[in-house]
């Protein structure tokens, strides 16, 4: 492990300067990431100075470090973890021996496809996001949007190393293709549906950082356990950025609700049209809109009973969560899931080869996991006193993939008609009055230390600067 080099044209802890072919290839591949940047990133932003965190060592205490910088002049770098001494595989079918350092030839085109999928994402959110700076509620959340930006891009130069280094022309070819697919286009869009839908307004991204950013966490998480030691140590290293991506998420929706139960204090009111005539969001808006991300970002984890999912986790190329906490064979033959299908009209629970049901695993983690925010935002309402609780719908409303793709399920589970379903989506389910409402708030407040009034303030700035420090320079 060699530490940082700066003075590289792409900082990097994997001695890219000793590999001149890997170093050429990366750096023919830098201006096109540059254009992209420039055509696709942060939309008018190019001169502007932000405050933003570099990473700049991996060792876990101080590895970032916090200045101001013009985001095209951000240091992208690729940075692993250190290597664990004799690190052997922890599950499937080569449970035991060495971790691989190289791609195994049988495994080379499912490794491709993981690494491709998990990088498409990256600039994909960048695409999604790349308006909002333009109604931004104060500076302090225009700094933490392109925040989230440059790591997003740093995330795909992490994928973008592993093609080059281990893929040769494919993979070099693979990393173009990443910088050409974009977000919602007709003919060349994103791999993964979620990273195709609008990200339109400040309630969306808090949502979508909040939900879709723990999808990300949750598939780095199974890859960090990978037998394939570059992509574990890669993914670790991501785990670090991302815990700050879903922190704008949820404190961010816990501003939002914190503003809107004050409004309701003042007013005395529940009533949304005298809520919204005051300028705020009212906790059913909320709610919908927190119904519409955790069921699309909860299809990220793909089909329930998956053949692929089990070849990826017997020939080791993905874990579960934390699979190295977990006391069983870590093989997992034999062994059974329950998944959900429908059965006349109900949802029954079946038994399946756990193999096949590991998308589930992942998912029924993800749930757990981001439920326990949920209940911190109800903690907001609750000292304000209002009787409103925010709730996660059942995991299979509004689904698009697997066995409960087009079945029509209420937000409580219940199994409901066509008629019932269209008589009540606008009460589950973001309307296009709900989103014009929203995006009728949405207008730009900049200067230093003032919030829209749809939002409170946060309680501290970012690197314990104070909340009205100059985070953006627009020169
Ligand atoms: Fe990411
Ligand atoms: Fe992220």
């Amino acid at each position: 492990m060699s530490s940082i080099d700066y003075s590289e044209k792409i900082p990097n802890n994997v001695n890219l300067g000793e590999d001149r072919t890997l170093k050429r290839a990366l750096e023919q591949w830098q201006p096109n990431f540059l254009g992209w940047w420039g055509d696709m990133g942060p939309d008018g932003s190019q001169n502007f100075d932000v405050y933003l965190r570099t990473a700049i060592s991996v060792d876990p205490q101080g590895w970032a470090q916090f200045g101001h910088v013009k985001m095209p002049d951000y240091r992208w770098g690729i940075f692993l973890n250190p290597a664990e001494q004799d690190r052997k595989i922890h599950f499937g079918d080569h449970k035991g021996e060495a971790a691989w350092q190289d791609v195994p030839g049988e495994y080379r085109a499912n490794l491709r496809r993981i690494i491709v999928t998990q990088g498409d994402t990256e600039p994909a959110s960048v695409e999604q996001q790349r308006h909002l700076g333009l109604t931004c509620p104060s500076q302090y959340d225009l700094r933490n949007l392109f925040q989230v930006n440059v790591e997003e891009g740093r995330h795909l130069w992490a994928m973008v190393y592993l093609l080059h280094k281990y893929f040769g022309r494919d993979g070099r070819e693979e990393a173009e293709a990443l910088l050409e697919r974009n977000s919602g286009d007709a003919d060349n869009p994103r791999i993964l549906e979620a990273f195709n839908e609008k990200t339109p307004d400040w309630l969306s991204f808090f949502m979508f950082t909040y939900f879709t950013d723990r999808d990300g966490k949750f598939q780095l998480c199974a890859l960090a356990e990978s037998s394939f030691d570059p992509l574990a140590r890669t993914t670790k290293f991501m785990l670090t950025e991302e815990a700050h991506h879903m922190f704008v998420g949820e404190s961010g929706v816990s501003r939002v609700i914190q503003r809107t139960c004050a409004a309701m204090n003042e007013l005395k009111t529940d009533d949304p049209a005298k809520l919204r005539a005051a300028g705020v969001i009212d906790l059913p808006t909320l709610q919908r809109y927190l119904n519409f991300h955790f069921s699309v970002t909860i299809d990220l984890f793909g089909a329930d009973e998956s053949s692929n999912a089990a070849t990826f986790y017997s020939t080791g190329l993905k874990g579960r969560y934390e699979e190295g906490k977990r006391n069983d064979d870590h093989l997992l033959k034999g062994q059974t899931y329950g998944v959900l299908h429908v059965v006349g009209g109900q949802l029954v629970e079946k038994q399946v080869p756990m193999l096949n049901a590991l998308n589930e695993v992942l998912r029924d983690d993800y749930i757990k996991d981001s439920v326990a925010g949920v209940g911190r935002w109800n903690k907001v309402i609750e000292k304000a006193g209002i009787p409103f609780q925010l709730k996660t719908p059942h995991k299979a409303f509004h689904r698009n993939i697997g066995s409960l793709a087009g079945v029509k399920v209420a937000p409580d589970g219940r199994v409901v008609n066509e008629v019932e379903w269209n008589a009540r989506v606008a009460e589950w389910l973001p309307s296009a009055e709900d989103r014009a409402f929203v995006s009728s708030l949405m207008g730009r407040v900049v200067e230093p230390g003032k919030f829209a009034n749809w939002i409170a303030p946060p309680v501290m700035g970012i690197n314990r600067q104070p909340v009205d420090f100059d985070y953006v320079r627009f020169n």
